[in-house]
C-alpha cells in the first residue's frame, strides 16, 4: 500500500514540526502496512502555503536519506494537495505545482462546504492536457454529504476519488462516513489514504479505512484500492532487495 496523500514533510505546512516527527510517522505507517507515501504538502495560491517543486523535491530527498540511516524499508515521493483555482491547468503547464510522484495524476483539495464553481472546467482543462485530477476527501464537502452522486458526473469527465481513512471509520463524523461509503458503493472511489498530519492525532493509518471496505464491499475492492496506489508510483520506486 502506498499513502498518496499525507502531510509527512516538516515545517511546511501545517504538519510536523521536526524531523523526529516526521521519522516517528513513517514508523507510524510501517506498522500498518504501509510501504511508501507521496508527500502531499498543501499548495494553495496567495497564501504562505505556496511551497516551490524545488523545496518539496528538497525535502523528499532529504527525508529519503533520513529514513535510510534509520533503517526503515519506506520510500517517500514528491506530490502536492493544491488548493483549486480557476487557472490552475495554466499553473501546472508553468511547472509551479507538483504532480503526485512525477506521474500525470494531481491532487485537488476539495472545500469543505461549497463546490467551487468552474470546478468541471478544471477537471476537464487537466484532460485536455493529459493529466487526471484526483480529488482529495470530497466526502468531508458538505455538498457530496447532501448528494454523494453528484461526484458521479465528475468522474464521468475523468476525476478520480480519494477518500481519507479515518472518514470510512467515522473519525469525522457519520456524513463523512455514509458519503464515504456510498462512493463505494457508486463504484467511483479509486484511493483510500490517511492525510495524516502529525503522530498524535490524524495519524498515518489505513487499514481502518480498508477494513470498513472490506466489510461492506469485500476483499476485492481493498486490493483493487491497493493496487491503484500502486500505479501511481509505478516504475518510480527503487528496486527492493
Ligand atoms: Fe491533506
Amino acid at each position: 500500500m502506498i499513502d498518496i496523500h499525507c502531510h509527512f514533510l516538516p515545517n511546511i505546512d501545517d504538519g510536523p514540526k521536526s524531523w523526529e516527527e516526521s521519522i516517528e510517522m513513517v514508523k507510524i505507517a510501517c506498522g500498518d502496512g504501509i510501504r511508501g507515501a507521496v508527500m502531499t504538502p498543501h499548495w494553495i495560491q496567495g497564501t504562505n502555503w505556496q511551497p516551490t517543486p524545488d523545496t518539496v523535491r528538497g525535502l523528499v530527498e532529504e527525508f529519503n536519506d533520513r529514513i535510510k540511516k534509520e533503517g526503515l524499508d519506506f520510500e517517500v515521493y514528491p506530490g502536492m494537495e493544491i488548493g483549486i483555482i480557476a487557472d490552475l491547468p495554466k499553473v501546472v503547464s508553468n511547472g509551479d505545482v507538483l504532480t503526485l510522484a512525477d506521474s500525470d495524476f494531481i491532487l485537488i483539495e476539495v472545500p469543505f462546504y461549497n463546490l467551487p464553481l468552474g470546478i468541471e472546467e478544471v477537471i476537464f482543462g487537466l484532460e485536455t492536457m493529459g493529466k487526471t485530477a484526483v480529488l482529495a476527501h470530497p466526502e468531508r464537502n458538505r455538498e457530496f454529504q447532501n448528494s454523494p452522486r453528484r461526484i458521479v458526473e465528475l468522474v464521468g469527465m475523468g476525476a478520480l476519488v480519494q477518500v481519507t481513512a479515518s472518514s470510512l471509520s467515522g473519525g469525522f463524523g457519520d456524513a463523512a462516513k455514509g458519503c464515504a461509503i456510498e462512493f463505494a458503493k457508486l463504484g467511483v472511489l479509486h484511493f483510500v489514504s490517511s492525510d495524516a498530519h502529525s503522530k498524535k492525532h490524524r495519524t498515518p493509518i489505513v487499514s481502518n479505512g480498508l477494513a470498513v471496505i472490506e466489510k461492506k464491499i469485500g476483499k476485492e475492492a481493498v486490493d483493487n484500492l491497493v493496487s491503484n496506489t500502486y500505479q501511481i508510483i509505478n516504475g518510480k520506486s527503487r528496486a527492493r532487495g
